[in-house]
Order: C-alpha cells, then sequence, then structure tokens
C-alpha cells in the first residue's frame, strides 16, 4: 500500500497570521500540521509516500526533505494548478502504479492516525473508502448520504440543503478502481476534478464504497478558534520533558516540555504547554494550552491558551488570552497617555466613568 499527500495549492488562502503559504505547514503545538499526517502514515506501516506540490514546493520540500526523518520514502510530484484532489490522482498515476493507497490531504488532522482505518481497509478491500465526521455546518464540506449498512448512495460537494450532517474527512482509501473513475469525470463548475464526482461515479456504477464516521477532525479553514482548538487536542497528548534550563525561581507544573536551549527565569509554567528552542521566559506567566515556539521572548506578562509563532516577543504586557500570534511580532504596552472622557451628553443623563 502507498500514500498520496495533497499538499499542493496555490497557497492564497493563507491563514492570515502567519507568513507561510502553505497552508500545510502551520503549526499544531509547535509542529507542522503536514508532519502529523506524515507521522500517521508511518505508524500506519506505509513507506512509499508520493507528495503532491504546487506553488509552494520549495516550502514543502524544505520542511519534509527525502522522508527519511519520519521513516518514508517520498517522491514529489509536482501539480502546476490545483485542478482538483481527483486531478492529484490522475497526475500520481505513474507512481501509484497498481497499487491501493490512502490519499491524505496535507492540511487535515485526524485525532488517533489512521493505523486502524487502513489495516481494515486491508482485510476488507472495498473500492473505495470514505471518512465522515459529524459537523455543525454542512453546507461548507463535501457532505455523504448513507443506506442502513453505512455504504454510501450519494455525494454533494458543499450543499445548500444538506441531506445529512456527515462531512467528508480529508483521507480517503482507494483501491485502483479509482483511476477509471477519475479519468471519466469531468472538471466542476469550479474548474476542478472532484473527488466527490469520482467516488459518485464509483457508486453509480455499483462499486463498492463504504464510510467510517470518525470522532475528531480539524482542517485549516484559518479561523483561529478552531486552530487553538486543535492546539489543544494535541497539547493533552504531552509528556513532560525539560531540556531547556529553569532556574530555582521558576515553577514547572504538570506536563510541560520546555525544548533545548530555551531559558525561564522567576517564571510559573503551568502545562500542558510547550515552549520552543532558544525561547527566553522571565518574570512571566505561561498557562495551560499554550504554544509557545522557537526563538520567542516573554517578559513581564501571563499568557494562555494561546499560539505564539517563532521569533516574536511580548514584553510587559498584562496578560494574553485565547490568542493567535503571528511569527515576529512584537507586541509592548501602549505608551501612557493622559485618558480624556470627550462627552455629547443629553440633558438628564446619569454617566458611570471609571478613572
Ligand atoms: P483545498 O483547497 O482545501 O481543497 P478542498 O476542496 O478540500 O477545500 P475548499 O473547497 O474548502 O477550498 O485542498 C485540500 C488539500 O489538498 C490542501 O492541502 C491542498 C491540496 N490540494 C492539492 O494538492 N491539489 C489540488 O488540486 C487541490 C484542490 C488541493
Amino acid at each position: 500500500m502507498k500514500a498520496l499527500v495533497l499538499a499542493g495549492g496555490s497557497g492564497t488562502r493563507m491563514l492570515p497570521l502567519t507568513h507561510t503559504t502553505a497552508k500545510q505547514l502551520v503549526p499544531v503545538a509547535n509542529k507542522p500540521v503536514l508532519y502529523f499526517g506524515l507521522e500517521a502514515i508511518a505508524q500506519a506501516g506505509i513507506t512509499e509516500v508520493g507528495v503532491i506540490v504546487g506553488d509552494t514546493a520549495d516550502e514543502i520540500r524544505e520542511a519534509v526533505g527525502d522522508g527519511s526523518k519520519f521513516g518514508l520514502d517520498i517522491t514529489y510530484i509536482p501539480q502546476h494548478k490545483p485542478l482538483g484532489l481527483a486531478h492529484a490522482v490522475v497526475i500520481a498515476r505513474e507512481f501509484l502504479g497498481d497499487s491501493d493507497f490512502v490519499m491524505y490531504l496535507g492540511d487535515n488532522f485526524i485525532v488517533g492516525g489512521i493505523t486502524d482505518l487502513v489495516e481494515n481497509f486491508r482485510r476488507e478491500r472495498p473500492d473505495a473508502q470514505i471518512l465522515l465526521t459529524r459537523v455543525s455546518d454542512p453546507t461548507v464540506f463535501g457532505v455523504a448520504e448513507l443506506d442502513g449498512e453505512g455504504r454510501v448512495v450519494s455525494l454533494e460537494e458543499k450543499p445548500t440543503v444538506p441531506r445529512s450532517d456527515l462531512a467528508i474527512v480529508g483521507v480517503y482509501l482507494f483501491t485502483p478502481a479509482v483511476h477509471e473513475a477519475v479519468r471519466a469525470i469531468r472538471p466542476s463548475l469550479r474548474g476542478e476534478l472532484e473527488i466527490t464526482h469520482a467516488l459518485q461515479w464509483l457508486i453509480d456504477e455499483r462499486r463498492d464504497v463504504r464510510s467510517t464516521t470518525v470522532p475528531g477532525y480539524w482542517k485549516d479553514t484559518g479561523n483561529v478558534m478552531d486552530m487553538l482548538e486543535v492546539n489543544r487536542l494535541v497539547l493533552e497528548t504531552l509528556e513532560l520533558r525539560i531540556e531547556g534550563d529553569v532556574d530555582e525561581e521558576s515553577q514547572i507544573i504538570g506536563r510541560v516540555r520546555i525544548e533545548e536551549g530555551s531559558r525561564v527565569r522567576r517564571s510559573r509554567i503551568v502545562g500542558p504547554a510547550v515552549i520552543g528552542r532558544s525561547t527566553v521566559i522571565s518574570d512571566s506567566y505561561i498557562g495551560a494550552y499554550t504554544s509557545v515556539a522557537e526563538d520567542c521572548r516573554i517578559e513581564h506578562s501571563e499568557i494562555e491558551f494561546s499560539i505564539m509563532l517563532r521569533g516574536s516577543s511580548i514584553v510587559g504586557v498584562g496578560r494574553v488570552e485565547a490568542s493567535m500570534i503571528g511569527r515576529n511580532v512584537t507586541v509592548t504596552p501602549a505608551p501612557a497617555v493622559p485618558h480624556a472622557h470627550r462627552l455629547v451628553l443629553g440633558d438628564h443623563s446619569r454617566v458611570q466613568i471609571s478613572s
């Protein structure tokens, strides 16, 4: 079995708070989301991986290399334009040969990995297997309708009137039957070869398309609360590891990871939290569910349930919560200006002003 990882795309739908244009490299608990996918693939016992790359190919290649650090053997497959998930399958034909494969969207995060799913697929070998998850707003996803036995009877891309609340998750398992399907379909109205159309083609041909419903799923939509939530989920699995230098006046409570070369002075860190390499924390409080990346500086401040990316600093700003701080950001207190109230008050007004 092989894997096809989609890390292409135009990179236009960029998370506003990161400089990276490759959404697959958005960090979760200080690790690019794509790494979690590659690790899940390796864990499932797959080693031959094709990675689809587009405009952001250089960034992806730099981050992933030849795959050896994941125990994978990676072949890069350039896609000149993001012409659809099924298009990626078309251009990967030579790499895939006649193997079964898992197709993994590089900006997706599946809680608990894919090992069981892959094992199950290997045993049962339906023509295709998709993953579904319940969502509150199915209109922004691909949505599946199932029969009583969990077989997929129809699929719809972003339906205005959804037939279920089961959204398609970005991991698909295929036998070579999919190659006939991706060649048979035509581009959709948005000009893409849609994998949902290929799956629908298989269903119409009475092929066996099955589904499994999974509980934990995340996809980068640029939504900060979603990012903080997936960061929280990953931090939940963290184990205590202190490689940095923590002074006697500091207190580390719970599961905290402090990476090499970082320094903690007169501070209190309450886990789960991770502090990246060469970051300096002094006279501060770091609260639960916080990821601070490498080369950051936190002084005389408090930060909790937040993500702070590489090279940023917060100095003397009091408390920061539920925040996402991009790369090379500087947060400092505003210069003290005299407060003044400008008022236009009607007759008989009663105003309370805290001074
Ligand atoms: P998205 O562009 O998010 O595709 P989608 O159809 O799931 O999303 P939406 O309709 O909400 O815009 O891409 C999912 C992943 O696949 C992402 O990592 C980029 C990658 N990709 C490719 O590599 N090639 C492609 O042609 C497309 C469409 C996506």
